[in-house]
């Protein structure tokens, strides 16, 4: 069977590989646009730079439903959309920003999932694409970091769990009811101190409830992140504060137990960035071997923050799209500058936690063992 991650990182490749070697700073029109529709949240993560970082004052000028429709108009069709934040679904006006934006690309969501039931649930199905190349919503993220009292204790808020478990459950039933392949529904955790003892429990959770996929990404530290502080100085050239340590043991036997369950599951796992468990390791250990890392995601993935700044990832805004059109800003003298200076430096300090860095050879990076 297809596996669609597959193809979107084959393609995902082709979009970027000969601009990035050919063209100076020029890209492709982008393959992927997230939108992080608002810093709000309900939750407060211990590990998450976002919450409280939303000035109040300045909530009037996060991008209407509309100006969301007119920059997506400027996009591909084949493009696809994933809308963050934040907490996606605090926004009243998310539903209609959703409708408008399934009725013409492929769109990702990544929820908490404390805020939603069964009627968002139903909608989500009723938006649901058919296959991987038609409109309509692919797949479905739901945050966990635990299992009950550890996750509320990262979530900063009781009750959290039960209530992205039950979310999770009642997509999970009404996609069965329907029959069809999408969305795919994926549990996301964050690897912490608080988090590495329990992932292969979490794997089991999300093997029983029945999602398709579990996916675990490494921490960032990173304080710009998402569109947090629109950052003119350039923070990528600087190293991000270092990770809190986990033992070497401890985090390659979680995540290898991990990797023994997902071999007899149809529960699929995937560690972000893709680059093997020793490369994770060494993130622990602070010892992350930059030079063994690359990126293309510059030159095809866009990150459009809540008031209408475009990043490439950090916090560096490329322009506003509220003043400037998606080409003026993807091809803007800025951002092919940025792609110039990220290709002769393969990564930058500042890339430390990226969960998107390519290993730079087939050969998967590894640690010089330890612990
Ligand atoms: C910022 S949240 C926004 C969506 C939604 N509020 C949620 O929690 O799923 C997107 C994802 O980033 C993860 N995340 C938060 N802080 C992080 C950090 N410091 N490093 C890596 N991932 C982080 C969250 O756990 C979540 O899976
Ligand atoms: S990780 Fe998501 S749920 Fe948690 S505080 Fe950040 S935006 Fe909110
Ligand atoms: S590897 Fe660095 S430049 Fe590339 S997307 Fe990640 S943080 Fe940005």
């Amino acid at each position: 069977m297809v596996n669609p991650a597959a193809v979107y990182r084959a393609l995902h490749d082709l979009n970027s590989y000969l601009p990035k070697r050919f063209f100076d700073g020029w890209a492709r029109p982008p393959l992927r646009v997230a939108f992080i529709l608002t810093h709000l949240c309900n939750l407060r993560c211990t590990m998450c730079n976002t919450w409280g970082k939303e000035n109040p004052k300045e909530i009037p000028k996060q991008l209407t439903a509309r100006e969301i429709a007119h920059i997506i108009k400027q996009l591909p069709r084949y493009a696809l959309l994933t809308f963050t934040g934040g907490e996606i679904y605090l926004r009243k006006d998310f539903r209609e920003i959703l409708t408008y934006a399934c009725s013409r690309n492929r769109v990702h969501l990544v929820t908490n999932g404390t805020t939603v039931g069964p009627d968002d649930a139903d909608e989500i199905l009723d938006l649901s694409a058919s296959n991987m190349l038609t409109k309509g919503i692919v797949s479905v993220g739901v945050s966990l970091d635990g299992l009950k009292e550890s996750h509320d204790q990262v979530r900063g808020v009781p009750g959290a769990f039960e209530k992205s478990v039950a979310f999770l459950r009642s997509l999970v039933e009404k996609k069965r009811d329907r029959g069809g392949r999408y969305p795919i529904i994926d549990i996301k955790v964050v690897i912490t101190p608080e988090t590495v003892e329990v992932l292969p429990d979490l794997f089991k959770l999300g093997d029983e409830v029945g999602v398709d996929l579990v996916s675990c990404q490494i921490l960032n530290t990173q304080s710009s992140s998402y569109g947090v502080k629109h950052e003119e100085k350039e923070v990528h050239r600087q190293s991000p504060p270092p990770v809190p340590e986990i033992a070497p043991a401890v985090i390659r036997g979680s995540l290898e137990a991990m990797e023994s369950l997902a071999a007899g599951s149809v529960t699929q796992l995937r560690f972000n960035p893709n680059a093997g468990i020793e490369a994770i390791v060494d993130h622990y250990q602070n010892r992350l071997r930059l030079a063994e890392f690359d990126c293309t995601t510059v030159w095809s993935v866009m990150h459009v923050g809540p008031h209408g700044d475009v990043f490439p990832c950090y916090s560096y805004s490329m322009g506003n799209l509220k003043e400037k059109s998606v080409k003026e800003v993807w091809n803007g003298d800025k951002y092919r500058a940025f792609r110039k200076e990220l290709k002769s430096a393969g990564v930058f300090p500042g890339c430390v936690g990226c969960c998107v860095m390519k290993p730079k050879s087939s050969r998967r990076p590894s640690a010089a063992k330890a612990g």
